[in-house]
Order: structure tokens, then sequence, then C-alpha cells
């Protein structure tokens, strides 16, 4: 283990991130009502340019009006390069004590996240909040993916990463117009045979070099790694194989861009009962090990060692956070 001791963020259980758009004020209750985790109200791409106004005196009101119970609430602003920001961030963070987070788009370099520290700083202050502000940040631009450890070192507000997969795709001109999943044309043909009998075509992830590469940002410097939309909500399974790639990269929770995914999400990303008796065989079949002087033993045919417990001791403290909420 390295000498370097990483601070982790303030955990929160983010299995699932419903979007909300700021101008769909009667979807407000239902989204509270909802077994998600964390709401984000949209003002950014969900929002015409002229509705912008009226989006962000909705979200005022409903973060005072609403009873969120204990989920996580989040705005997203507008990106740094409108002139929309400044007034979403004075006016919301001035006006709701109840907000948690902010979700800052399309970040590119760390100073985007400090020029925003500071602006909120000023607000906390000035308006002595008692409830200081976290940030999350989307990583959805070429320069953002470029920059991303620095980005995950801007900050102390920061607690999470969510990969943009629609923007993303556009930043990097990707050949693609769906939002997030697969893509046919995104394989391997396997090799001809000697007998020229036929060939198979091996379907790829073609996200999973940036989502792993954010999975690592992220979790070299303490924060949460949430994986961001798919946008055919026709697609149950398409949506829970996407969530469980995820899943098992190290990402902690997705979003849902309609309220049937977030069902999905929470299953996908809580570990079944299987997971926690397996967690818990490990974890004694290791402390039996220590207690014979061994570092390694084996397991229903396979290695367990020291780092098997840690990863053990993950999943159960991820399955008690869960009852616990
Ligand atoms: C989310 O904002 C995305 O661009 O995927
Ligand atoms: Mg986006």
């Amino acid at each position: 283990m390295s000498a370097t001791i990483i601070e982790q963020a303030t955990p929160r259980l983010q299995r699932s991130e419903l979007a909300v758009p700021g101008t769909n004020p009667k979807f407000f209750e239902k989204a509270a009502q909802s077994e998600v985790d964390v709401i984000f109200l949209d003002l950014e791409d969900s929002i015409a340019p002229d509705e912008k106004e009226v989006a962000r005196k909705n979200i005022v009101a409903a973060l005072n009006e609403i009873d969120w119970g204990t989920k996580t609430m989040l705005v997203r602003i507008n990106g740094l390069d409108t002139h929309y920001m400044y007034k979403d961030v004075v006016e919301v963070v001035e006006n709701c004590p109840r907000l948690d987070m902010l979700l800052i788009p399309k970040v590119g370099v760390p100073a985007d996240v400090y020029a925003l520290d500071m602006l909120v700083t000023q607000i906390e202050q000035a308006k002595k909040r008692t409830k200081r502000l976290g940030f999350e940040v989307l990583i959805e631009t070429a320069l953002g993916m470029a920059n991303v450890e620095a980005i995950a070192q801007s900050s102390k507000r920061l607690e999470a990463m969510s990969f943009g997969v629609a923007d993303f795709a556009a930043s990097t001109r990707a050949r693609t117009t769906v939002i997030g999943g697969a893509h046919h044309e995104y394989g391997v043909l396997t090799d001809k045979t000697a007998d020229g009998g036929p060939r198979d075509f091996h379907w790829n992830d073609m996200w999973h070099f940036a989502q792993a590469r954010m999975v690592v940002a992220c979790r070299a410097y303490g924060l949460r790694p949430i994986d961001g939309p798919f946008g055919d909500f026709s697609d149950p399974d398409g949506y829970v194989a996407a969530a469980k790639r995820a899943a098992i990269l190290g990402y902690e929770g997705k979003w849902a861009i309609h309220p049937s995914q977030v069902a999905l999400a929470n299953q996908v990303f809580s570990p079944s009962e299987a997971d926690v008796t397996k967690a818990q065989r490990i974890l004694e079949a290791m402390a039996q090990a220590q207690r014979e002087g061994k570092g390694a033993v084996s397991l229903d045919g396979r290695l367990i060692d020291i780092a098997s417990i840690k990863m053990a001791e993950n999943l159960i403290q991820k399955a008690k956070t869960i009852k616990q909420s």
C-alpha cells in the first residue's frame, strides 16, 4: 500500500440517479416518492434556451416545497461556456438549503471546478449556509477525459463523477447516434479457418476504455464513479446489461433517464444474497487461514488470499449501507 493516504468522499448511496427536467414539475412529486437514491433536477441539456428561467424557478420552488425525504438532491447547472451558469449557481445555491450537490456538466479542466468552488464558497459564506455543497462532475468531452485524473483532484467538494456517454460520443465524433449501449458494427470477426467454416462476430463494448479510465481516476482519488444514461428506455435488458458491465468494472450506480430504470439500477448495484454469502465464506476461510498462519488458501477449488478479504469486505460494507438506507 502506498504511504499516500487518499481521503474518501462523503459516503452516499448512489445506485440510481434519476434525471428530472426542471420544466416538468408534474414529475417532481413522483420522483420524490420513488425508490431512487439520487435525483438531479436538470437545467442543462433537457431544457430549451427559452425555458431556462422557468426551469430555474420551478427547481428553486421544488427544492423548498417538496418533501424529498432522505434522497440526495442535485441540480445540474448549465456549462461554464454558457451565460446561464452564473444565475443557475447564484439562484439555486442562495435559495435552496435542501440542496446536497451540484452536477457540473462538460468539465474539461480542473480550473472549471476551481471556478465553481470559488463561487459556491462565496455564496455559502454570504448566506451562512450550514450544509456544505458537494460536487459531481460529468466527464463527457474528450478534453474532460484527457484531464480526468487532474479533475479528480481539483476540489475538496468533489464526491462523484458521471460518465456522460452521449456528449462523449459527440465530442469524440464516435460514429453513432444512440445514447449508450452497444453498437452492432463495433466488434471482432473471428479469423478465417482452413476449412472455410463459418466465422463469428463478437460484439464489443465501445465505451470500455473511457469507462475504465474514469473508474480508475475516481477510485485513485476517493470519488464515486457513476455510469451515465442509457437512452433506449424501452429496452430493460439492454439497460441491465450495460449497468452490469459498469458495476463489474467498479461503478457505484447508473443514471435513470426514465423512472422504469430506477428499480433496474437499484437491483444491479446492490450485492445479491448469494454475493454476500460468498463474501462471508471468504472472510471465514481467510480468518481460519490466518489462525493457521497462512496467507492464501483455496475455497471451492479457487485461490483466495489477503486481497480477497478486501474485495469481500467492500461487498459486505455495501450491503450494510443499503440495509441501513
Ligand atoms: C449526459 O449528460 C450525457 O451527455 O450522456
Ligand atoms: Mg451531456
